[in-house]
């Protein structure tokens, strides 16, 4: 992805990141899954967005919580920057989810307007000191299609 800017976390950074994915996800509106889901976005001056998942009754409106997060990002203006995510789901135990592949699009989106390569921290529901997957976006969505490609 474009000489995009690899990195690594501070385990400070990395805390901080998912103690706010942990916080995001009890703000989760899902009565009709009963499956909580917080995330979060590092930035690169610090900044730490979250975004919860946010059902309807008409189910498949559900919006998933990374695509809230980038929602918000992009109405603060951001258009880059975007260095690590972190996902959780309460319910998933000891059991780190991944990102669903509608949500590795939406995250490409921003990881690609500032050619980064942001690590997500694929975070286990039992609680914060629980296991910790770590991959890079484009491991997650190879060959992605993004806005280079209509440019
Ligand atoms: N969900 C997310 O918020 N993120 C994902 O990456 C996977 C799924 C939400 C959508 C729905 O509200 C609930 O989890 C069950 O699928």
């Amino acid at each position: 992805m474009g000489g995009g800017a690899e990195m690594s976390l501070s385990g400070d950074q990395e805390q901080a990141l998912i103690t706010a994915a942990f916080a995001a996800a009890e703000h989760a509106y899902a009565p009709y899954s009963d499956y909580p889901v917080g995330a979060a976005l590092l930035f690169d001056d610090g900044a730490i967005l979250t975004g919860c998942n946010v059902e309807n009754a008409s189910y498949g409106l559900a919006l998933c919580a990374e695509t809230v997060a980038v929602a918000k990002a992009l109405c603060e203006g951001r258009r880059g920057g975007l260095l690590a995510v972190a996902v959780v789901g309460l319910k998933a135990g000891a059991d780190p989810i991944t990102p669903c592949g509608r949500c590795r699009q939406v995250l490409n989106e921003v990881a690609a307007l500032g050619a980064t390569d942001p690590l997500v921290l694929c975070v286990a529901g039992n609680g914060v000191g629980g296991e910790v997957r770590r991959a890079v976006l484009s491991t997650l969505l190879p060959h992605a299609f993004g806005p280079a490609n209509l440019a």
